[in-house]
C-alpha cells in the first residue's frame, strides 16, 4: 500500500450506516454502504462544497447534496445522466475485517458548464439620470385591488421622484409569485448563496426582479409596508429574509453588493408601533449598505384604538402635510443618492 492508504474502520462497522462524511488528512470522503458494496466518493459538492457524505441516498444510488440537491453516483461520482459532471472517485480496499481508502482519487473532478446566472455580474452602475425604485410591500389580492394607505404615499413619493427628474419604478410584491427562504443559512453559511440558492435553482421565482433593481439598477430605494400586528407586512418579511442572500456575502467575502445607494422607509398602521418597525427596517438596509438621508422614514399611524379604518384612509387620501413629507423624502433620498453617485 502507499502512503495514501488510510484505514477507515472496521468493515461491519462501517456496514451499519448507509452514508457518512469522514475527513481524513483534510481529505472529505463521502462513504456509502448499499448492496453489499461500498462507495466511496469525494464528500465535497461541485457545487458549492457541500458536505456529500451529510446527505441522502437515493433509491438508485446517487447521493443527493444536502445543500442544494445535486447527485452523484455513490459509487462512480458521476451526475445523473446528460449531465457532463463528476465527483471524485476513491478506490477501497478491504483487508483483515478492516476497510482502507485511497486518498488519491482515481477520477478527476469534472464541472459541467453552464452559463452564469445573470445576477453574478459586475454591480456597475449604467450612466443616466438617477433611478428611485419603490418597493410596495403590502399584500392584496391582484385581480381585486383595494386602497392602501402605504402603497398610495409610495405613488406620491415616486411622482415626486419622477416631477424632480429622476426615472422611478415601482414593484409590488403582491403581483409577485417568489418563494420563502428555506433556510440555506441554517445548513451552513456556505450553502446561503449569491445570488440566492433559490433564484438559481427555480426560473419561475420571481423575486429575481426585486434583487435585478436594487443591485444594479436603483440609486435610491423607497420600501413601503402597513404596520400588521406590530411588524412589517408579512411579505416585506419574505423579501428581506431573501436578501440574506445579500447580507451573507458581507459576512462571508466582504462583498459588499450594495454601493452608494440610499433607502428611506413609508410606514402606515391603522394602529401603533411605528418606532419598532421602523427600527427593524433602517437597522436591515443599513445592514445591507444602504444609506440613510437626515429623517429617513416618514409614518402614519393614529393608535391603538383607531378601529375605524375607513377614517384613516381618508385622512391619508386628504392630509396634505402626510402627502407633503412622502414627497420630501424621496427628495430627501434623491439629494444624498446624488451625493454618493457622483
Ligand atoms: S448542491 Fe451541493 S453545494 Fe449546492
Amino acid at each position: 500500500m502507499t502512503e495514501r492508504w488510510r484505514a477507515l474502520g472496521v468493515v461491519d462497522e462501517l456496514k451499519q450506516k448507509p452514508l457518512r462524511q469522514v475527513t481524513i488528512d483534510k481529505v472529505a470522503i463521502a462513504l456509502s454502504y448499499r448492496d453489499g458494496k461500498f462507495g466511496a466518493i469525494s464528500g465535497r459538492c461541485n457545487h458549492a462544497g457541500g458536505p456529500l457524505g451529510e446527505g441522502k441516498l437515493s433509491d438508485d444510488g446517487y447521493i443527493v447534496c444536502p445543500w442544494h440537491h445535486w447527485m452523484f453516483h455513490r459509487e462512480t461520482g458521476e451526475a445523473r445522466p446528460g449531465i457532463p459532471a463528476i465527483v471524485p472517485r476513491h478506490d477501497l480496499r478491504e483487508q483483515d475485517g478492516m476497510l482502507y481508502v485511497n486518498l488519491d482519487p482515481a477520477t478527476k473532478r469534472v464541472q459541467a458548464p453552464h452559463p452564469p446566472h445573470s445576477l453574478t455580474r459586475k454591480e456597475d452602475r449604467k450612466p443616466g439620470p438617477l433611478r428611485l425604485l419603490g418597493i410596495s410591500t403590502t399584500a392584496m389580492d391582484e385581480a381585486y385591488p383595494r386602497y392602501s394607505t402605504s402603497d398610495d404615499l409610495l405613488q406620491v413619493a415616486l411622482a415626486s421622484g419622477t416631477e424632480a427628474g429622476a426615472d422611478s419604478k415601482l414593484i409590488r410584491l403582491s403581483a409577485l409569485k417568489f418563494r420563502h427562504c428555506e433556510g440555506y443559512y441554517s445548513k451552513s453559511a456556505h450553502a446561503c448563496t449569491w445570488p440566492c440558492s433559490i433564484t438559481q435553482m427555480d426560473p419561475k421565482d420571481e423575486l429575481t426582479e426585486v434583487f435585478e433593481h436594487l443591485v444594479f439598477w436603483a440609486d435610491a430605494v423607497l420600501v413601503a409596508t402597513p404596520i400588521r400586528w406590530g411588524g412589517p407586512s408579512s411579505l416585506y418579511v419574505k423579501m428581506v429574509e431573501r436578501m440574506n442572500s445579500l447580507q451573507n456575502q458581507i459576512t462571508l467575502h466582504d462583498r459588499v453588493l450594495i454601493r452608494n445607494k440610499s433607502a428611506g422607509f413609508i410606514i402606515t398602521g391603522g394602529q401603533d408601533n411605528v418606532q419598532a418597525v421602523a427600527g427593524q427596517m433602517l437597522m436591515f438596509f443599513g445592514e445591507l449598505g444602504f444609506h440613510l438621508p437626515p429623517f429617513p422614514f416618514i409614518a402614519h399611524s393614529r393608535g391603538w384604538s383607531a378601529e375605524d379604518m375607513e377614517n384613516n384612509q381618508s385622512y391619508v387620501r386628504q392630509d396634505e402635510t402626510l402627502r407633503a413629507s412622502a414627497s420630501d423624502l424621496a427628495k430627501r433620498c434623491l439629494t444624498e443618492a446624488a451625493r454618493l453617485v457622483n
